[in-house]
């Protein structure tokens, strides 16, 4: 295997891996994040001995709770397959303290200040990393009392913090412009968890690392591209707090935005951290504001047999409320690798299956010895099941000049059935404690993301006659999807005649 690429050279600016002896504070750790999430993939990285020497794990929340009850909640989504792995999660429980505070007093970060400095008592410097797994109403006020009762005299700090970064330019500007004077941005890690999946990861490789790929990467060769998310599930029981945000918000201005971006920037000098984010920047900034024109929005109604709720029936959402629980929107870059190249986000809860995928559709090839053969489509599957496929022309073998669409498959759980392909918490906190700015989201970048989608959202909040398109729970999206989508020239004409993934034996279920 080659290690070409792991070759990173450290950004100047960055900051040094976490030492031995490090601390590393969950804030928040009594919530859904820190159970589902944040411990989780701390254990993963404990596990398999990717932590530094004598780390120690300290939880801080509102929740009084003893010993037993924090060290239950913080494993409660840890998977224990087997006695080896039990003996692990003890020994990483053992490393696990808690400290009960308030979020906007002194008084409790004091205690969570002489809690860490007996844990490091004896030693010549303390490094600690704060994980700010909370809502963004307290986001502030604790990024403040822990550089001002938390911070360490002698060693260093960094703080990593999770979406939403605001909900338009200006709200995001102004926790900027809070946390700035007290954290500098080396300090500060934006996680957008879309940037640890493995198949976002690989974006970069697949594209400079393969001359096929690059060669045709640009308008002349590539007809639209498509970035997908679906779920099959609503938002049954947190609509309250998803009506706030809406799917626009909640996973396009960020997850898909950002995955875009690897799709569409140019070479970056190096895989430096600000040699990547520098191109990100750069085509983000190429991206005019989007045209209301060229979005749609949607809402699930109940499904058609009744069984599955509609939005509105969660008590927790207001009465009428428009908010869009599925949207689909096209952007433009306008540069000279793709002026006039639909780049198609594709968002929505409550569909007819859970996945997450961009599909490059190629143009058609030259006409003449061929009639309707299809186009070229290289799919990037990010989940479930991580893999890269290409649907492809072929002679279909026999006695005929028969053409069928057929792929070339690098299925993740086939090819690489014995590597481990870690978590995307896993891997971010893995890069924040090594100090590795890449994969975080840099306050340029979030500035000239923000810039994209205000107009539009903005638009959408103050024009009460805008209302989202009803689509039953579990269908596809609105009724209009497939009609929007071909007017970007998006061709579907292969539905129902080829299915990805083949059967194991190779063969196709029958259905080219
Ligand atoms: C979160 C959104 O950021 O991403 C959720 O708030 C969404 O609404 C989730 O379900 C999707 O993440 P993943 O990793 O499950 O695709």
């Amino acid at each position: 295997m080659s290690d070409t690429i792991i070759a990173q050279p450290k950004s100047e600016s960055g900051a040094p891996p976490l030492p031995s002896d490090s601390v590393i504070v969950v804030l928040g750790a009594s919530g859904d994040l820190a159970k589902k999430k944040t411990y989780p993939a701390l254990f993963g990285l404990f596990r398999y001995g990717l932590m530094p020497q004598g780390i120690k794990i300290v939880g801080y929340a509102r929740t009084k709770m003893d010993d037993a009850e924090y060290k239950k909640r913080i494993s409660s989504y840890i998977k224990v397959p087997d006695d080896e792995v039990k003996a692990k999660l003890e020994t990483f429980l053992g490393i696990c303290t808690y400290v009960a505070g308030a979020y906007d007093t002194d008084e409790g970060f004091q205690k969570l200040d002489s809690h860490l400095a007996e844990i490091e008592a004896g030693k010549a410097e303390s490094h600690r990393l704060f994980y700010l797994a909370l809502p963004p109403t307290v986001f502030t006020t604790v990024a403040q009392h822990l550089k001002k009762n938390c911070y360490p005299a002698n060693g260093s700090a960094r703080v990593i913090i999770e979406k939403p970064f605001g909900h338009d330019l200006d709200s995001s500007r102004e926790l900027q412009s809070a946390l700035q004077p007290i954290w500098s941005e080396d300090e500060i890690f934006r996680i957008d968890h879309y940037l640890g999946k493995e198949m976002v990861k690989n974006i970069l490789i697949l594209r400079f690392g393969n001359e096929f790929f690059n060669a045709s990467w640009n308008k002349n060769h590539i007809s639209s591209v498509q970035i997908t998310f679906k779920e099959k599930f609503g938002t049954e029981g947190r609509g309250g707090y998803f009506d706030e945000f809406g799917i626009i918000r909640d996973v396009m201005q960020n997850h898909l935005l950002q995955v875009l971006t690897m799709i569409a920037m140019e070479r970056p000098v190096s895989f430096s951290a600000e040699d990547i984010r520098d191109e990100k920047v750069r085509v983000l900034r190429a991206m005019p504001i989007i045209d209301p024109k060229n979005v749609v929005i949607g809402q699930y109604d109940k499904s058609l047999d009744g069984t599955k709720p509609s939005y509105t029936d969660d008590p927790t959402v207001p009465k009428g409320s428009r908010c869009p629980t599925f949207a689909a929107i096209v952007l433009y870059i306008k540069n000279d690798r793709w002026d006039g190249v639909p780049f198609i986000l594709k968002a929505g809860k409550a569909l007819d299956s859970a996945k997450v995928e961009v599909r490059v559709q190629y143009k058609d090839v030259t006409s003449g010895i061929f009639k309707d053969i299809p186009r070229n489509e290289l799919v990037l599957r990010i989940q479930p099941d991580e893999s890269v496929y290409i649907k492809m022309n072929t002679k279909l073998p026999g006695l005929t000049m028969k053409t069928s669409v057929t792929e070339l498959d690098l299925t993740y759980n086939r090819r690489f059935s014995d590597l481990h392909i870690p978590e995307a918490y896993e891997a971010l906190i893995l890069d924040a404690i090594n100090g590795d700015h890449s994969n975080f989201v840099r306050d340029d970048e979030l500035d000239a993301s923000w810039k994209i989608f205000t107009p539009l959202l903005q638009y959408l909040d103050e024009s009460k006659d805008i209302v989202p398109a009803k689509y039953p729970y579990g269908s596809r999206g609105p009724a209009f999807l497939d009609d929007f989508l071909a007017s970007y020239g998006y061709t579907r004409d292969l539905a129902g005649s080829y299915q990805w993934p083949t059967t194991k034996a190779g063969k196709t279920n029958g259905k080219i």
